[in-house]
């Protein structure tokens, strides 16, 4: 199985933007134990602060992978073109968000793209993503019956 992981703009810097609301650890750090505790699966991370690269890199993979993982950032809030690809793809998306966004400023309270998501995770820190994993792995499987 393939799964690719998007992050949006600004989350270059995590460990070092915000620590008291992203954490200390950047993204890459905790690449290497997501992928070692799905060996079966590919797991493939992409980032870009540019929202058009977002859309390029989601329909690269879109219709050949089996999942994306797919924190946008602030595009959450603003984009409808990253919600009119999300809904042009064959493979399910899963939103994830560092931080518990409904617990933060007004303007982070609505996305622009879960509508068109498999579902949303929020809240849990870099375990956000292991969590949109397991969700698109339990939804495969599912699937498959
Ligand atoms: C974020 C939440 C967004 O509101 C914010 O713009 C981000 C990060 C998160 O992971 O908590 O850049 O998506």
């Amino acid at each position: 199985k393939k799964i690719q992981i998007v992050n949006g703009p600004n989350l270059n810097l995590l460990g070092k933007r915000e620590p008291g609301i992203y954490g200390s650890s950047s993204f890459e750090s905790c690449l290497p134990a997501l992928r070692e505790r799905y060996p079966d699966v590919q797991i493939d991370y992409f980032q870009s602060n540019i929202e058009g690269e977002l859309i390029n890199k989601m329909q690269e993979v879109g219709f050949c992978y089996d999942g994306i993982v797919l924190n946008a950032g602030a595009y959450t809030h603003t984009s409808i073109a990253l919600l009119d690809c999300i809904r042009s793809l064959r493979c399910g998306v899963v939103e994830v968000h560092i931080s518990n966004v409904h617990q933060r400023e007004e303007y982070r309270h609505h996305s622009m793209i879960s509508a068109g998501c498999k579902g949303v995770i929020c809240g849990f820190g870099l375990d956000s993503y292991r969590l949109a994993i397991e969700g698109l792995l339990a939804d495969m499987n599912q699937a498959k019956g």
